[in-house]
């Protein structure tokens, strides 16, 4: 049987400098440290990065997804960024580690995590997705451009392995459950469910004609505790290209055209979602807008060879411009819907609070509700 290559992206913010615009050098030395140590015994090959204030460790190796040794090796180079971010009193040091203790998988801890396991074809592509200031369903529109419109693949059109479309597994977070569904035959299902950013969130693609995997998504905050969203958690994605799987540009041209996410300042904002290169990842305006770099990889026996910083492209220069724009404009809303998000979705809110003080002043509607009546008991305001 051929060998088969994992690629694991795990990721978290353990600290910003300042605020929570940046994840410094020194926490990415930190990450780099414990994780060299480790190539040849646990891994193939790593690459670290950061995306605003989330640290991205990108990693290659041969024990599949899930492995314990693989996330105790990220976690303890997060813990250990962690203890640099505390010294350095960085903003929301260790923000992201939910526990004290590891328990075999990162999951449900506070890292996000992306993996996928395949065999490495004759030349392996792929794109590793790094975000900040949104949420995992911020992937729902541009999965469904890359892997189901011919308008921006055309290579669904042209490519006869993919002629047979694309399955999605589709997150439910408010039930937690999931659904597998088949474009092009159920392409308006699809976005009947997809479309609703509060409730679903794609977990993976697979090419129809075979089940092989094509794109992974993080997701892990995205889940309701105690009937509470609990949700936003800057995501990650791995998408594989060429060959059977869109190309590096149809991939990326999902991102051309911007589209509003949730995120933003204090997780309750809806705002434009910037394509940039690694350079340009420090989201400080309203702490954002939300960003995304696509880092361009070549596997050679799970060798990462690259990264191609690929966002960095002068033609996504009016792709950035745009969502300038839409950041104004959404900007002009302030506190109103549709820039602030609905309730549900907010990661902050003062609203139960504050009717919890109004609630002996709120009163029933008078039938005849044309003015305030004198003789109400509201003295301070004649
Ligand atoms: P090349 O002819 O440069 O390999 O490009 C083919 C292709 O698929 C471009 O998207
Ligand atoms: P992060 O999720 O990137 O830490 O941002 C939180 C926030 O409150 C931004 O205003
Ligand atoms: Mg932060
Ligand atoms: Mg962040």
């Amino acid at each position: 049987m051929e060998e088969k290559i994992t690629v694991s992206v795990i990721k978290a913010d353990v600290g910003g400098l300042c605020g929570h615009t940046l994840a410094p050098i020194e926490l990415l030395d930190a990450v780099e440290y414990v994780v060299e140590n480790a190539v040849d015994e646990t891994l193939i090959d790593y690459y670290v990065t950061n995306c605003g204030d989330d640290i991205d460790i990108v990693m290659t190796h041969n024990k599949g997804t899930d492995n314990d040794e693989v996330h105790k090796l990220a976690w303890d180079a997060l813990t250990d960024a962690t203890d640099v971010a505390k010294e350095l009193k960085l903003y929301g040091a260790g923000q992201d580690l939910l526990s004290d203790s590891f328990s075999g998988n990162v999951k449900g801890l506070g890292p996000g995590c992306a993996e996928m396991e395949f065999v490495e074809r004759r030349s392996e592509p792929l794109v590793v997705f790094c975000c900040d200031k949104t949420d995992p369903a911020a992937f729902n529109l541009p999965f469904y451009k890359m892997f189901s419109s011919p308008f921006n693949t055309p290579g669904l059109v042209f490519d006869p392995s993919m002629t047979e479309g694309f399955k999605y597994e589709v997150m439910d977070i408010i039930d937690h459950k999931r659904v597998l569904m088949s474009t092009p035959v159920e392409t308006y299902s699809l976005l009947a469910l997809i479309g609703n950013l509060e409730r679903y969130a794609i977990k993976r693609v697979y090419r129809g004609r075979d089940n092989e995997i094509a794109a992974v998504a993080s997701s892990e905050k995205l889940n309701m505790m105690a009937g509470e969203y609990v949700g936003k958690d800057d995501p990650v994605a791995i998408v594989r290209a060429q060959s059977g799987f869109p190309a590096v540009g149809e991939i990326l041209e999902a991102f051309a055209n911007p589209h509003l996410v949730s995120g933003w300042m204090r997780g309750c904002h809806w705002g434009p979602m910037m394509p940039v290169g690694e350079e340009d990842a420090m989201p400080s305006r309203f702490d954002g807008p939300a960003r995304i770099m696509a880092l361009g990889f070549q596997l050679s026996k799970g060798r990462l060879v690259g990264p191609n910083d690929l966002f960095a492209d002068v033609a996504f220069d009016k792709a950035r411009d745009k969502a300038l724009e839409m950041a104004e404009m959404m900007r002009s809303m302030g506190p109103f819907q549709p820039h602030r998000l609905p309730e549900s979705m907010m990661e902050y809110t003062s609203v139960p609070k504050v009717l919890k003080t109004l609630e002996s002043r709120f009163e029933e509607i008078p039938e005849n509700n044309c003015k305030l009546e004198k003789t109400t008991d509201r003295g301070d305001l004649e």
